[in-house]
């Protein structure tokens, strides 16, 4: 298994390209599964995730044929409505195939995903949803086999705000029978995403972008030629690197629109930024100041910008109070940062960290991705040279992150 040896202290200038989002190119990529006709995408990052994806769809006969971040998609020979259990356990976004396999086939058979290291994460929204929209569907042998003659509209109010399980929804309502309406959708930016994708392919949807969608389902779609949207996490995330680390960087082909709310808590912790419609530019000059952090759907703060953000909190000039809402066991990463010399200690859900001098280096090892993500930050500025193990989290989600803070002047060595 790789690891990363991060020898910290160095201060981060230069100047990147942000690449195009995980969690919009998972739900685009399943959104192939509608139409018979070619799909170019663009823009697609190269991780591990997507290629979990293209291993799933590959199985069930599509076409995929993949050159750099350009890919072709053609779904016009399905031959298996299958996402089998040893895909789904390694990528819980498999469940995206579940609405377009039942809305253009009529049928699904899902492996349900399991546990999860942050949370429990179940799908019943998902699956209320597409009952309500006449499918039926049972668990058997930790399959979800669901059938529909066709889907039909209906109303859906969700229990809680849910990315997926909007996208699921959206996905099935746009070959339904009928008018949709989804209140309570998420309305994140990838969502948004794979919605103009959507109606580029014919699909008619209503409210895009707000918390109730009106979907009048169409009897086909069409293929489409889309670029996927710059990814806000990993963009957050490099910022983070830079508020910890000091210096001045310069993000291309970002997207600061959909970055308000990270955007905002890193000038409260001191940083100077400029934006432009897709570049952002950032200067820290100081220690950070500690900032408080409540996680919320879009667009409130993200959830998955709660660990870089807890690791440049651990080195601010004070406290600080962290709470998280969405997932109810993501603080993996506290026990770690501790082991760098962090002070953070959790009750509930709920994190209070008080900003220390200086960490210092230690083997810790990645729990999952976003808190791999804050490893890596801290492990920026520690001093001494920091190990982290098990970085195949990393490489589920940032897109050669190693070469890209190389480029920045960070002292980053990925060990086989
Ligand atoms: N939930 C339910 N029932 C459901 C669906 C969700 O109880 O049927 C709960 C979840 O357990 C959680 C909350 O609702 O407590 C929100 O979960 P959501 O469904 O929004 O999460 P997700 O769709 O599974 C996506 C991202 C995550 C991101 C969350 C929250 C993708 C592929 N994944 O997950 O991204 O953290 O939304 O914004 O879009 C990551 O990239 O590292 C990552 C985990």
């Amino acid at each position: 298994m790789d690891r990363f040896a991060i020898h910290g202290g160095h201060r981060l200038e230069g100047s990147i390209e942000v690449s195009g989002a995980k969690n919009a190119a998972l739900p685009i990529l399943a959104a192939c599964l509608l139409s018979a006709d070619k799909f170019e995408l663009s823009n697609v990052p190269q991780l591990q995730d997507i290629r979990t994806m293209q291993r799933l769809l590959a199985g069930m006969g599509v076409k995929l044929v993949r050159d750099g971040h350009q890919m072709q998609v053609q779904a016009d020979a399905v031959s298996s409505v299958e996402a089998p259990y040893e895909l789904v356990k390694t990528m819980r976004a498999s469940i995206l195939v579940l609405g377009p396999l039942l809305a253009r086939f009529g049928e699904a058979k899902v492996s349900l995903p399991g546990g999860c290291a942050i949370g429990q994460r179940p799908v019943d929204q998902h699956v209320k949803g597409l009952q309500a929209m006449g499918a039926e569907i049972r668990i058997e042998h930790g399959y979800l086999n669901a059938r529909a003659k066709r889907l039909h509209g209906a109303r859906i109010v969700t229990d809680m705000v849910t990315v997926t399980g909007t996208e699921n929804l959206m996905m099935a309502a746009v070959l339904a029978k009928g008018t949709t309406l989804i209140e309570n959708a998420a309305r994140e930016p990838e969502v948004v995403d794979l919605a103009q994708m959507l109606v580029q392919m014919g699909a008619k949807i209503e409210g895009i972008g707000t918390d109730r969608l009106g979907i009048e389902g169409v009897e086909e779609l069409k293929g489409a030629r889309y670029k996927v949207m710059p990814d806000r996490i990993e963009a957050g995330t490099f910022l983070c690197a830079l508020a910890a680390c000091g210096g001045r960087i310069r993000l291309e082909s970002a997207h600061p629109a959909s970055m308000d709310a990270s955007l905002e808590k890193l000038r409260d912790a001191g940083a100077r930024i400029r934006c432009g419609e897709d570049w952002i530019e950032m200067e820290m000059a100081s220690r950070p100041r500690p900032i408080n952090l409540r996680t919320a759907p879009y667009p409130g703060f993200a959830t998955d910008m709660q660990a870089q953000f807890m690791a440049l909190n651990a080195l601010a000039d004070g406290t600080s109070v962290i709470h998280e809402t969405i997932f109810e066991n993501r603080f993996m990463h506290v026990q770690e940062l501790n082991r760098l010399g962090a002070d953070i200690q959790i009750e509930g859900h709920t994190a209070i960290v008080k900003g220390v001098a200086a960490l210092s280096a230690a083997n810790v090892m990645a729990t999952d991705l976003r808190a791999s993500a804050g490893l890596v930050i801290a492990a920026l500025v520690a001093r001494g040279t920091t190990t982290i193990e098990r970085i195949y989290h990393l490489d589920r989600g940032y897109e050669a992150m190693e070469r890209k803070l190389q480029n920045l002047g960070a002292q980053v060595e990925r060990l086989k």
